[in-house]
């Protein structure tokens, strides 16, 4: 895992956008949230259903697997605009509204989001192949995913959801580019269709589970300890609020529990190569 880790922050240092104008810091804003850091848990997964298969493949992939890395970094970016979560503190560092100004982080977040499919479509994969990638991207970081996800997010805020409704919001805003990062790689591996759909389906289980537990850092983490805003979803439909701090925890268990077993079923060379990241994630709420 730290071998594909480490490939993957390489070529993301190689590969920023490199052309420098008059501008005099939208170049670097927009360097800046990438490298900040995170936990690059969307390209690992890819990365790592790639490498299950054939392990040269894995860096032709890289492009695809940074196209879903800039997507996410755009979707923070934006999302802690002042029109959606307001938040002061991402991956350590200022928001970039905050640190530059709004134009610049809507502008940032713009440019991340675009790019992204000029990376997927310049990767050195078959066209078909791409087409599939680009399909599946669009539409589970676009309106069938993350994007409609956030829209419910901010819509209702200080207006309660019903369980079933926090779990659509939670499984569009969070779970579906989770499952596109393990499609893709299962696309990349051209692994047949029914295993591209079991792991998207278990995507969007570990995704559900990954923003019950961002829920969860949400109220128990210090901004320090969790390298961003945090107390900040009083006035939102999270599990926490929902459920309290217990409840939360208690769902997080058994979705946990749900994913190990998913996990085991997975042939020997998935799981070996899912294992590490997965476990690592699956009882983080602890
Ligand atoms: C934060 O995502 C936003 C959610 C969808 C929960 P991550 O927790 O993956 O953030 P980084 O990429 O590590 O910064
Ligand atoms: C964000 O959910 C999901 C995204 C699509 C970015 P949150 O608003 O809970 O993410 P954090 O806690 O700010 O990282
Ligand atoms: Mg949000
Ligand atoms: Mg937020
Ligand atoms: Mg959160």
């Amino acid at each position: 895992m730290e071998q594909l880790l480490n490939k993957f922050e390489d070529y993301l240092n190689s590969n920023l956008p490199s052309s420098k104008t008059f501008h005099p810091h939208f170049e670097s804003a927009l360097e800046e949230m990438l490298k900040a850091g995170g936990k690059r848990f969307r390209p690992m997964l890819l990365l790592s259903v790639v490498n299950s298969k054939n392990p040269l493949l894995v860096s032709n992939s890289l492009p695809i697997a940074l196209g879903i890395e800039f997507l996410h970094t755009y979707s923070l970016v934006h999302d802690d605009l002042p029109a959606m979560d307001d938040a002061n503190l991402r991956r350590g560092f200022q928001t970039l509204h905050k640190k530059y100004d709004e134009v610049t982080a809507i502008l940032v977040g713009d440019a991340l989001n675009t790019h992204s499919f000029n990376l997927l479509a310049n990767a050195p994969l078959s066209n078909d192949i791409k087409i599939e990638l680009i399909k599946t991207l669009s539409s589970d970081g676009g309106i069938d995913g993350m994007i409609i996800g956030q829209a419910i997010d901010c819509h209702f805020e200080n207006h309660r959801l019903k369980l079933d409704e926090l779990e659509f919001l939670h499984i569009h805003k969070t779970a579906k580019l989770i499952a596109a990062s393990l499609k893709m790689g299962a696309i990349i591996a051209q692994y047949d269709l029914t295993l591209q759909d079991k792991l998207y389906n278990f995507g969007i289980d570990i995704g559900l589970l990954f923003q019950i537990q961002d829920d969860i850092i949400d109220e128990t983490q210090s901004e320090q300890e969790a390298g961003k805003t945090t107390q900040n979803d009083n006035e939102k439909n999270s599990f926490v609020n929902l459920l309290g701090l217990d409840g939360a925890i208690e769902s997080a268990d058994k979705l946990a529990n749900k994913c190990e077993e998913q996990l085991r079923s997975l042939d020997d060379k998935l799981k070996d190569s899912l294992e590490e990241l997965l476990l690592k994630y699956l009882h983080r709420h602890k």
